[in-house]
Order: C-alpha cells, then structure tokens, then sequence
C-alpha cells in the first residue's frame, strides 16, 4: 500500500511475480522481434481498414488522409509511453499491470475493464467484419453466399452470425494449442495482409486523379474530427505487443521496438491505402460502401479477379486480428485473476500445452455470444472510446512512474518528456469528443458498472489487499 493510501503494486513485484526477467517460468518464452512485429501488425490490420475505410470517407472526404494522420499522431505518442512502460515493466497484464504500479489498484480495475472493450468486445466486433467478407469472397468465388439468416445478427435482418462464431471458436482452438503454433500463422497472416494492402495500393494508384482530391475538406474540421475517432479503430491492436511480454525472448528490449516498428508500418500504410482509395475513386464513391477496396481495385481493373483477391487479403487479414485480440485479452484477464481481481480460473495455466487454455475458452464462448447478435456499428464505437480511455491512461502513468520509480531500467525512454505523454493526453481526449454525446453516455453508464463489480466482488478479492485471494507480501518501492 502507498503513503496515499492507494493499492499500488510495486514493479518489482509484478515482474518477480511473472518471472519477466527467467527463462523457464509457466508461459514458454518462445517469440523473437520478428514474430512480435508480425503479431503487432496482426493485431493491428483488420476490420478498420478493409471494413471501416468507407464510413470514415463519409465523414472526412478526401480529408481521410488528414483524419488517419491525427489518428496515427495520437498512436505514436502513446506508443512513446507503450514503449517505456512495456520494457520498464514486461508482463503481460498491459496497461492494466501500468496502472496497477503507478495510480492504484482501483484505477487498474477500472482500466482492465475498459480493457474489456478494446479486446474483448472489439474481437465480437472484428470477427462480425470477418463474416461480411467471408461472404465477399465467396460471392466473388463461386458466386454464392450464405443467406442473410445465418450470416447476420438480428438487427441487420439475419438471425445469428454463424461465420463470426466459427471463427472466434477456431481462434481459441489454435491459441489452446500453444504460443507457438499460434504466432507462425500469426506471422505468416501479417506478410500476406501487407502484401495485400501494398498491391492494393500499387492498382489503386494507376487510377489517380488529381480532381477526386476536391473539394477537399467539404465537411470541415468536424467531418476531420469524427473521422479521425473513426480512423482510429483501425490502429487499436499495437498496445497487444505488450501483452505478449511474458513469451518474449529478452522483453525488455523486443517489447518496445516491436510496438514501434508496428506503429510505423501501419501509419505508413494506412495513408498510403487512404490516399490511394479516394485517388482513384471520388470519395462520394467510396463513402459507406461495404468491401471498399475490393470495389476499388474491381473498378480500376475492370474484373472481379482483382476485388476477389483483396476480399481474400481481408478474410485473412480480419482472421489474425480475432486470433492476436483474443490472445491479448486472455493474457490481461490472466494478470487480473493473479492479482484476485477476477475469479482463478484466468490464471490456471496447462502444463500440457503452457496456455491458459481454460481461460481462452471462456474468452472465446462468452465473446461469441455478442458476435452471433450484435451488428458491427452498435460495438465499434465504444470500443473506440474505451481504447482512447486506457491510452490517456497509460499516458498519466509514464510520466507517474518516472516520478515515483526514477531508478527502475528503461531501455527505452519516452523522448521530449514529458510533452510526449502530456501531448498523447491530450490526442486521447480530442478523439474522445470525436466519437460524440451517445457514445460518452454508453461509456459513463459502462464505467459506473465497472465500479460497481470492483466494489463488490474486485477489491474484496484483491491478494494485494490481502483478500480472499492467497495474500502476497508486498515488496516496497524503492527509493
Ligand atoms: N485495429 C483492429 C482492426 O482494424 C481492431 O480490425
């Protein structure tokens, strides 16, 4: 406990306790820079942009270029603080283990929870976008897709999303398996996706027309705005990195270049894909127009050959974000249940396979439930401000934890601190006016129900407060 009477968890303690800095602890450390760069992007690319490019068109018009920058400014300061904290303190719990050490147990809880949003609820988000282009690819395939009934939720005129079940279950299968299985197709899913968004770009832009670029702002700054809160849903996954710390050979240094490099690739692709798309087709054509590239690329080419590739590049590129946000979410609930936040069960890893395999099923099976009846839109948007919410976060505890652990290793530092993180707060909470008054009251009336369960169930079972979790001494911060 601190001398302000917070709950806070010593990084020493939730780095001895996770064994960050052995070889041989229960999670097997088995990834390299390479492959965590290739998970990063696989949590990265996905539904935000194949699916989500058009509604951000709408919003922005040829100014989506503009929106994607702001988006990706906001990324990159954070991925400052990312960086810092994922190599001054490598596990697995992610912004919810920074939080921990540096505001306080009830913080992390609240933390974790909107951690909830980013991954778990955003995986049921990511794996209906998957379904929508499962269905592309077949039509443009054989010609045929699965009926409305089977392949949409209720309020998109189906019953149950079949595909987007399907595929969070095969997810959790590969995940069960091993860490390693799981990030050799995480990675072999990463080159290919790139692949595709870069020949997407190179066809796109035999077709640029300067013209489509104006009017180029026609909904002025508040168009930008809400399209680069909506641009950013396309970069939430590269925090996943930091998830991984426990199964990373020598975290302190991978962790931080990995989110990074991620950072970097994505950014510049994403304009690239931006830029390109409204090049070669007026943004009025682009605007919410479901498979926007594969429309794209069917236009500038003239067959469907092309949108059919493409729709392939978006099932396996929207396939690997499932597998890298499930796995993160498993790793986040794992570092919770140790800390006796969230029942046991999280933590219990198999010695078969050194997964926490019960954990994942959990995941997996009650994630689906929302993947089988809620449409896309209803989930994207609070997923997008429960995101913005943990970053501006993770921003408070950097330049927190410089104060109150000056001494701890940092092989990487946040530069121009603290502007950085200050700038990053600040990013956070222009996106969050982005998203608009109803998406800030799901948000308040979510966080009240966050409160609420730490209330009642978290901080009663905190080993830190010495609950009815098995009590761990605390060991006191230094200096
Ligand atoms: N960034 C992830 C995606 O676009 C959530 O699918």
């Amino acid at each position: 406990m601190s001398a302000s009477g917070l709950r806070i968890k010593s990084p020493d303690l939730l780095v001895a306790e996770s064994g960050a800095d052995l070889e041989g602890h229960g999670l097997k450390r088995t990834m390299g820079l390479f492959q965590l760069v290739c998970f990063g992007v696989g949590a990265i690319v996905g539904t935000g942009i194949f699916v989500g490019l058009s509604d951000t068109v709408a919003e922005a018009g040829p100014a989506v270029v503009v929106s994607f920058v702001l988006a990706a400014i906001t990324c990159v300061f954070t991925a400052f603080s990312f960086a810092e904290l994922g190599g001054a303190i490598p596990v697995s719990g992610s912004s919810y283990s920074y939080a921990y050490a540096t505001l306080g147990e009830r913080t992390a809880f609240l933390v974790g929870w909107c951690l909830l949003l980013e991954y778990g609820v955003s995986v049921s988000a990511v794996s209906v976008g998957w379904g929508q282009y499962l269905n592309e690819l077949l039509d443009s395939l054989v010609g045929w897709q699965l009926p409305a009934a089977l392949s949409a939720p209720p309020g998109d005129g189906g019953i149950v999303n079949v595909p987007a079940v399907v595929v969070m279950l095969l997810a959790a299968t590969l995940l069960a398996r091993g860490i390693r299985e799981s990030a050799r197709a995480t990675a072999a899913m990463a080159v290919l996706k790139i692949g595709v968004l870069i020949l997407f770009c190179v066809i796109a832009f035999t077709a640029f027309q300067d013209g489509n670029l104006s009017p180029f702002a026609a909904q002025g700054a508040a168009g930008i705005t809400s399209g680069a809160s909506l641009a950013f849903f396309s970069y939430i996954g590269f925090d996943a990195v930091t998830t991984a710390g426990e199964e990373v050979r020598n975290p302190r240094r991978n962790v931080p270049a990995a989110i990074l490099i991620c950072i970097g690739i994505v950014t510049v692709l994403y304009c690239l894909v931006a830029l390109a798309a409204i090049g070669a087709l007026s943004a009025d054509d682009v605007a919410d127009k479901p498979a926007a590239l594969s429309l794209i690329v069917d236009r500038v080419t003239g067959s469907a050959l092309g949108g059919g590739i493409i729709a392939f590049g978006a099932v396996v590129a929207i396939a690997s974000v499932v597998l890298a946000v499930m796995y993160g979410q498993t790793r986040i609930l794992m570092s919770m249940s140790r800390d006796g936040l969230i029942p046991r069960v999280f933590e219990r890893i198999s010695p078969k396979t050194s997964t926490p395999v019960r954990g994942t099923w959990i995941v997996a099976v009650v994630f689906a439930v929302p993947a089988a009846v809620v449409p896309l839109d209803v989930v994207m948007n609070l997923t997008t401000i429960g995101t913005l919410a943990v970053m501006a976060v993770v921003n408070v505890c950097v330049m927190r934890l410089r104060r109150t652990r000056p001494d701890l290793p940092r092989r990487f530092r946040v530069p121009l601190f603290p502007l950085s993180p200050l700038l990053g707060v600040a990013f956070c909470l222009y996106l969050i006016y982005g998203t608009g008054p109803a998406t800030w009251l799901q948000f308040a009336a979510f966080l009240v129900v966050g409160a609420l369960v730490y209330a009642v169930y978290g901080r009663r079972h905190s080993r830190l407060g010495g609950g009815a979790g098995k009590s761990v001494a605390e060991v006191p911060p230094k200096g």
